[in-house]
């Protein structure tokens, strides 16, 4: 396969843009449109969204999930709060220390969990082992659906976090860089996953979903938007053609193309597991629920899918290989990666040396 048309497996942002957020682009470079979201793109995309949600929530459209997830965090608090998170949250591990900067100092503080999932128990132990003036208090938590390991939360699992995080008055904040692959693994509602299991704000990715760039920054608790928009503009995150951060949400929402997407990309990761358990030597780490595949892989077996010249990562959360999917990713692809794969890892008849 060449690299022109070879589908990594390294992140869901080596895709392109999809057909419908292209056309939508296409439409929405027709003649002059006031700036600054000021603009019917802008106002449809967010009445599209509010549609989803089922909910009158206030919508913020910004250019990536860094920006989103920090101006989002900092609107819960103080500088001297404290945010919780899992201990691989792309908030702790991957924004640079962006939300303590756009918060002015408010601490991101860890907790472990299995399958990159925070739980009730390590939020209470987190709050409650220090009450003092001392320890940054902690004000809010993040979540991340699907998780930075491709495990979702069951709306279950949401709501006992919110029973929590109510007692010890604390607000939820859920990082959505593939919130549409976790609504279509889970087939619920998406409200019933946000505002209805307690998440104040969502950080909703559209980015992964098939658009060239941008997220929504939705917020449930509409009292905690106050001021959003200078927030946005101070960190250089007011689009000056909004439009074009704005259609591709339309035309993807509209026609459902962003479940659609998030299904296909699911669909491939679930073939890829099929595929890489049915291969000696290949460890799975966790069962795939959203679209990222981990798997042991031994070391040279890694460089020699590498020098074939597959990308994909080794470095994310506890080790392993993360393989994503995306929403443009082939059978043919997961297929051709399977092959290579057994063909380094399983001997054939001819390559064996008989004595
Ligand atoms: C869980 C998660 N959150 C947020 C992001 C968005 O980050 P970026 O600032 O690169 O758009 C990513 C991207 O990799 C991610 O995996």
């Amino acid at each position: 396969m060449t690299d022109a048309i070879r589908r990594h497996f390294a992140s869901d942002n080596y895709a392109g843009i999809c057909p419908e957020a292209w056309e939508a682009l296409a439409r929405a470079n027709a003649g002059h449109a006031p700036g600054y979201g000021e603009d019917a793109w802008t106002a449809r995309a967010a009445d599209l969204i509010r549609q989803v949600f089922e909910t009158d929530c206030d919508v913020y459209f910004v250019f990536n999930g860094t920006s989103a997830n920090s101006l989002a965090l900092a609107s819960l608090g103080q500088s001297y709060h404290s945010v919780l998170c899992h201990e691989v949250a792309h908030v702790e591990t991957d924004e640079c220390g962006a939300p303590e900067f756009f918060s002015n100092g408010m601490k991101v503080l860890t907790l472990a969990g299995a399958g990159g999932k925070v739980t009730p128990a390590a939020v209470e132990h987190a709050v409650r082992r220090r009450t003092d003036v001392h320890y940054p208090k902690p004000r809010a938590v993040s979540l991340t659906q699907a998780t930075e390991l491709g495990t979702v939360y069951a709306p279950d699992e949401l709501k006992a976090i919110w029973a929590t995080a109510r007692s010890l008055g604390l607000r939820i904040h859920m990082d959505g860089a593939r919130f549409a692959n976790a609504v279509a693994e889970l087939g619920v509602a998406p409200r019933e996953i946000t505002w209805q299991a307690g998440v104040d704000v969502l950080c909703f990715g559209g980015t992964k979903n098939g658009m060239a760039v941008g997220e929504a920054v939705v917020f449930f608790d509409r009292t905690l938007s106050a001021e959003f928009d200078y927030r946005c503009k101070q960190a250089g995150q007011l689009a000056s053609k909004m439009r074009f951060l704005a259609a591709p949400w339309v035309g993807m929402l509209e026609g459902g193309a962003w479940l659609r997407n998030a299904r296909h990309a699911n669909a491939m990761a679930a073939l890829l597991e099929k595929e890489l358990r049915a291969i000696p030597g290949v460890k799975v780490l966790q069962p795939r629920q959203a679209n990222s595949v981990f798997a042991e892989l031994p070391k040279p077996v890694v460089r020699g899918l590498q020098d074939g010249g597959w990308r994909f990562y080794d470095f994310i959360a506890w080790g392993g290989s993360r393989l994503m999917c995306a929403w443009d990713t082939r059978e043919e692809d997961v297929r051709a990666f399977a092959a290579d794969l057994r063909a380094l890892l399983v001997p054939t008849e001819s390559s064996v040396v008989r004595p």
